[in-house]
């Protein structure tokens, strides 16, 4: 039987997570498990905090704290802003506390090292005589070579993507102190992709089929692909294998290789915790019947889709390749960049205590950055939480069921065996095509199907209209509460189809029609079948009723 193993980049414990960061890769990720789950499969879900590396050393130092201490701080922050969200994962834990994260990642640098994959290497790096260190990534700073951008930074140039070789700057600055490094002698091992390429990655990247902004990004990648260092001079990461002796004192692995290698052992650390065998996380990692999904935003395509593929592929120890990779592109703040340490940003935990967390959820599903990227706009979330959800789910629920509270002693009215067959054909045919939003979801399609499930309700509003139960209960009542019956089934899918993207205001139409239990724990429902969809008994007491989506305004601005 199939499986699917879902992972959610493992961001850097440096900073809030900001809409950007819960468009790109969570918010997704939460609304496919949620799905997937509710269809019944097997399904486990991992994220957590990346937090090694040059980017938590420098932003810790500037806020002058021990890297632990601030790691824990932000990946407490990660935790909470998941919990105001809604989102969940089996496990969110950090490469710095997973307790077999150091043992995992020095087996795959082992085990590559074993087949010859990585090239151990004397080569000149920069060195800051002030600072008394090299200069690994971000340490070093300089004038993009390829494309003139003058804050390149020593790993990658923010301006065109490009991997650099700080060695090629013609004006590298140390970024602690600001003065000119010089060249000096060290050891590193490079993870040989050249290699790695030509004994299959190769072969696999180029036919595998790929979203189409992954294939657009990765078409280029394999053709000059370089070797890379995947160890550093420096004291915070994981510590490289004792074995490799003197050579290897204060190195540790480079950040990008040990990050993802988290997804793997994350899984030890939440089935260790579950009291699974030891090699239970083989179950997941090693099976021809796990489909691997990686949620990720596009700047880290290529450690995804190659480098990450290639280090799995290296070891020779049987591990499944990425199936998907469905890569969301860049998501603005009206126009700007998201950008925690440029401060364009807002605190998501403040405003979630302003704006409901589902109509957040379903907004930012709505517009998210799936093919280019896209924008948030205050005035377009209310303008979709004002149509979409309250003018159209909510004012569908409200109209009916206040109907019935009111002129069916709140009880779901009978549908008799005269209509039932009228209603079906009238509903499910002719008031609009239905469409299964799950259809979208397992295609990485969130728009649209957040777009089919407002179509969906927007059907049953037309089907009110054309019964107008109101004005039928006088001539023919039977068929009235016909209508009215079969509305309420209704709102029971709608109620699971809105599971997934909104958990909360889900569970409270589920509990308005009077039903029990969970509603995510409920079966996908698909799409209705003429004949064989309705499941709510008649009789059924309603329960508590009130506004499911409210009307919302911005707060105006005080003169
Ligand atoms: O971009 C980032 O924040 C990286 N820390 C993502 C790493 S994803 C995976 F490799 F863990
Ligand atoms: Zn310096």
């Amino acid at each position: 039987m199939s499986q699917t193993l879902v992972t959610s980049a493992l961001l850097y414990a440096n900073g809030p997570l900001h809409f950007g960061h819960i468009a790109g890769a969570y918010l997704p990720a939460d609304i496919y498990v949620r799905t997937l789950r509710m269809r019944g499969e097997d399904v486990l879900s991992v994220s957590g905090s990346d937090d090694h590396g040059v980017a938590i050393t420098i932003a810790a130092e500037r806020a002058g704290e021990d890297y632990g201490a601030y790691v824990k701080r932000w990946h407490d922050d990660m935790r909470a802003t998941f919990d105001a969200l809604d989102i969940r994962y089996d496990i969110v834990s950090g490469t710095s506390t997973c307790p077999v994260h150091e043992e995992t990642s020095r087996e795959f640098f082992e085990q590559l090292l074993e087949r010859g994959f990585l090239v151990e290497r004397e080569s000149e790096q920069l060195y800051c005589v002030h600072d008394q260190m090299f200069l690994a990534d971000r340490y070093v700073s300089g004038t993009c070579y390829v494309c003139g951008h003058e804050a390149a930074r020593g790993d990658e140039c923010p301006a065109c993507g490009t991997w650099i070789d700080p060695l090629k700057f013609e004006d590298p600055a140390c970024t602690v102190c600001g003065n000119r490094p010089e060249k000096r002698t060290t050891t590193h091992w490079y993870l040989d992709l050249p290699r790695l390429r030509d004994d299959g990655i190769g072969d696999w990247i180029r036919g595998h089929r790929w979203k189409s902004n992954v294939a657009n990004f990765i078409a280029n990648l394999l053709e000059d692909v370089p070797e890379r260092a995947i160890t550093r001079d420096m004291s915070w990461g994981v510590p490289l294998p004792s074995f490799l002796g003197d050579k290897a004192e204060g190195k540790v692995l480079y950040v990008w290789f040990d990050a993802p290698i988290g997804y793997i052992s994350f899984t030890k650390e939440l089935l260790e915790s579950r009291g699974e065998a030891p090699d239970a996380w083989e179950r997941w990692w090693k099976s021809e019947d796990t489909r691997l999904v990686h949620f990720i935003g596009k700047d880290n395509i290529p450690f995804h889709c190659l480098v990450f593929p290639s280090m799995l592929h290296g070891t020779g120890a049987g591990y499944v390749l990425p199936a998907e990779v469905p890569a969301n592109e860049f998501y603005n703040l009206e126009g700007g960049k998201f950008s925690t340490s440029g401060g364009n940003a807002f605190d998501i935990k403040t405003f979630l205590g302003t704006w409901d967390v589902d109509t957040t959820r379903f907004y930012l599903a709505s517009t998210m950055p799936e093919t280019s990227d896209s924008d948030f706009s205050m005035e377009q979330f209310i303008q979709i939480a004002n149509t979409s959800l309250a003018g159209t789910i909510g004012n569908l629920a409200s109209r009916v069921l206040k109907f019935i509270a009111k002129n069916h002693g709140g009880e779901i009215p009978p549908i008799g065996e005269a209509y039932a067959a009228e209603m079906d054909t009238v509903l499910l045919s002719e008031c609009g095509e239905l469409e299964d939003p799950a259809e979208h979801i397992t295609a990485f399609r969130f728009r649209k199907a957040a777009e089919a499930l407002v179509r969906n309700a927007s059907a049953a509003n037309v089907f009110v209209d054309r019964m107008a139960p109101w004005a039928l209960r006088k001539e023919d009542p039977e068929k009235a509460s016909a209508s009215l019956a079969t509305l309420c089934d209704y709102l029971g899918w709608i109620s699971r189809w809105m599971a997934p993207f909104m958990p909360t205001k889900a569970q409270t139409l589920w509990e308005m029609l009077g039903c029990d239990g969970e509603v995510s724990a409920q079966p996908w429902p698909g799409v209705p079948e003429a004949g064989a969809w309705r499941s709510l008994p008649a009789g059924q007491p309603l329960g508590e009723l009130g506004p499911l989506f409210p009307r919302v305004e911005l707060p105006k601005a005080s003169a």
